[in-house]
C-alpha cells in the first residue's frame, strides 16, 4: 500500500481532467503551423485514457502542452483543460510548478532523460519529495525505499544507491515511476512508458500501472503507439491522426466496432492471438502528411480505402457519434406546484416519498442518445467516386474490399500489435 493515502476523491463524479479544443501551433517560416488541433477528451477519476496514434500524431505535445512545459518561443496553446476545475491553459509557471509533481506527475518513454546521472536515483526522490512536503532527510529516505519496495524494486533500500546507469531499463522505468508518484498525484501522464522495454519487462510495468487506480487512486492518460497495450490497459481510446481525433470512446466498443477506417485499419495490423497466422498482416500504406503538408479536409483522405470527393473540402469532418448509443432518460418536473414540502432534516423520510406526490403531468420526459463512440467519419456509401488525384491504396489489384471486410473486429487484443 502507498506511504500516504490518496488525494482524489473516490466518490466524486466530476471528471478529473476536461480538455476541450486543445490546438497547439508552432511558428514556422513566418506563419503559424497547427500540430494539435481541436482535442477533446475527458479523463475520470481512476480512469485510464489511452491516447494513440502514429508517431509525429501529436500525442507528446498534446501532453507537454497540458503540463505547460511547452517552451518554444511563439508557440500558440488555445482550447480549455479543466483539472478539478483549474484551468491549466495560460496558468502562470508558478502554479503549473506548483501542480507539477505533486498533482499531477508525467512518465517518459527513456527514464535516463528524467533522471540526472551525476546523483543517486534515490537522493533524487528525496529531493523531488522535499520540494513538497516538510520532510527530514531520513523521513524523506524512509518514503523513498516504501515507494521503490512498492514498484517491485527489489532491495529497495540498497537500489536506492545506485546510479541510473548501474540499473537495468526495467528497474529503471520503475524508479521512474516511484519518482512519479511520490507525492501521490491525481493524474499520471505516461508517455510511451513501455517502448523501450522488451516483452516481460513491458507486461509487468503496464501490470503496475493498473494497479496505480486502486493503490494510489490516481488516474492515468497513457500515450502509446501500441494498440495491444491500449487493450490491454485503457478504459478508454482516443486515436489521434495527425494532430487530430479520429475516434474516440470506451475501448471495449471502440474495439468491437471501430467507425473510423484509421481505427479499423490499425486493429486489423495486431497480429491474431489464436487461430491461423496471417501471411502478411495488412499495413496501412503511406504515411501521415508532415504538419506543413496536412490537408484542410480529412488528413487521412490520401490513404484511405473509401476517400471520396465529399472527404476533401475544409474543415475537417466533426465528431459523430458512432457504435452503439447508450439511450438515457431524462425527466424534468414542469410542476413544481405539485412538489410536496418535505422537512430536509427529516432522516426518516424516504427519498422516494416527493417523487410520490407527483402526477405524471409533472413530468416532461425526454428520451436522448448519449454518444459513447465518437468518429471523425462516416463512411460514404461504397462505390462513391474517388476525388482525381486520389487513389485507392489497400486494395491489391482485382481484390475488392468492402466495408465489412476492413470494419470486422480484431480476433484478438493481444499486445504487440503494429509498432507505428
Ligand atoms: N517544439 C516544436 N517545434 C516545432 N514542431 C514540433 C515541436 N515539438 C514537436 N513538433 C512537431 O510536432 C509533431 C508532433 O510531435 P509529437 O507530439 O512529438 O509526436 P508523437 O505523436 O510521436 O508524440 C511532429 O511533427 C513534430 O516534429
Ligand atoms: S472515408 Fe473520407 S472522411 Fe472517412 S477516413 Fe476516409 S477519407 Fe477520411
Ligand atoms: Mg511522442
Amino acid at each position: 500500500m502507498p506511504a500516504d493515502t490518496p488525494r482524489s476523491n473516490p466518490t466524486s463524479s466530476a471528471p478529473l481532467l476536461v480538455v476541450q479544443d486543445l490546438c497547439v501551433s508552432f511558428p514556422s517560416r513566418g506563419r503559424m503551423i497547427p500540430i494539435v488541433e481541436h482535442v477533446s477528451f475527458t479523463l475520470g477519476e481512476r480512469d485510464i485514457l489511452g491516447l494513440v496514434g502514429e508517431s509525429g500524431s501529436g500525442k507528446s505535445v498534446t501532453a507537454m502542452a497540458l503540463m505547460g512545459l511547452i517552451d518554444s518561443p511563439g508557440v500558440q496553446i488555445t482550447g480549455s483543460a479543466l483539472f478539478r476545475g483549474q484551468e491549466l491553459v495560460g496558468l502562470p509557471q508558478k502554479q503549473l510548478r506548483r501542480l507539477r509533481g505533486r498533482e499531477i506527475a508525467m512518465i517518459f518513454q527513456d527514464p535516463m532523460t528524467a533522471f540526472t546521472p551525476v546523483y543517486t536515483i534515490g537522493w533524487q526522490i528525496d529531493e523531488q519529495i522535499r520540494a513538497h512536503e516538510r520532510l527530514s532527510r531520513k523521513q524523506a529516505r524512509a518514503r523513498t525505499v516504501s515507494l521503490l519496495a512498492e514498484m517491485g524494486v527489489p532491495d529497495p533500500a540498497r537500489t536506492a544507491d545506485r546510479y541510473p546507469h548501474q540499473l537495468s531499463g526495467g528497474l529503471r522505468q520503475r524508479a521512474m515511476i516511484a519518482m512519479a508518484l511520490s507525492c501521490n498525484p491525481s493524474l499520471l501522464i505516461a508517455d510511451e512508458p513501455t517502448t523501450a522495454l522488451d516483452v516481460t519487462v513491458q507486461a509487468q510495468i503496464l501490470e503496475l500501472i493498473r494497479s496505480l487506480r486502486s493503490t494510489y487512486g490516481s488516474s492515468v492518460l497513457l500515450i502509446t503507439h501500441d494498440m495491444g497495450v491500449v487493450a490491454e490497459t485503457c478504459d478508454t481510446t482516443l486515436v489521434l491522426y495527425s494532430g487530430r481525433v479520429a475516434e474516440t470512446g470506451p475501448t471495449e466498443a471502440l474495439f468491437a466496432h471501430p467507425g473510423h477506417p484509421y481505427t479499423a485499419a490499425l486493429l486489423a495490423s495486431i497480429p491474431p492471438l489464436d487461430g491461423p497466422r496471417p501471411h502478411r498482416l495488412p499495413a496501412i500504406a503511406g504515411a501521415p502528411p508532415a504538419p506543413l503538408e496536412r490537408p484542410a479536409g480529412c488528413a487521412f483522405a490520401p490513404r484511405c480505402t473509401y476517400v471520396h470527393a465529399s472527404c476533401l473540402p475544409a474543415p475537417p469532418p466533426p465528431l459523430v457519434p458512432t457504435g452503439s448509443d447508450t439511450m438515457i432518460v431524462q425527466r424534468t418536473v414542469t410542476d413544481t406546484s405539485s412538489l410536496e414540502s418535505v422537512d430536509p432534516t427529516d432522516q426518516t423520510r424516504p427519498c422516494t416519498t416527493t417523487h410520490n406526490t407527483l402526477t405524471e403531468q409533472s413530468f416532461s420526459e425526454t428520451t436522448i442518445s448519449r454518444p459513447t463512440q465518437l468518429s471523425a467519419c462516416v463512411l460514404p456509401a461504397e462505390g462513391t467516386p474517388l476525388p482525381p488525384g486520389l487513389k485507392n491504396t489497400v486494395p491489391a489489384p482485382g481484390e475488392a474490399v468492402t466495408t465489412t471486410q476492413i470494419l470486422s473486429p480484431p480476433t484478438s487484443s493481444a499486445s504487440g500489435g503494429p509498432q507505428l
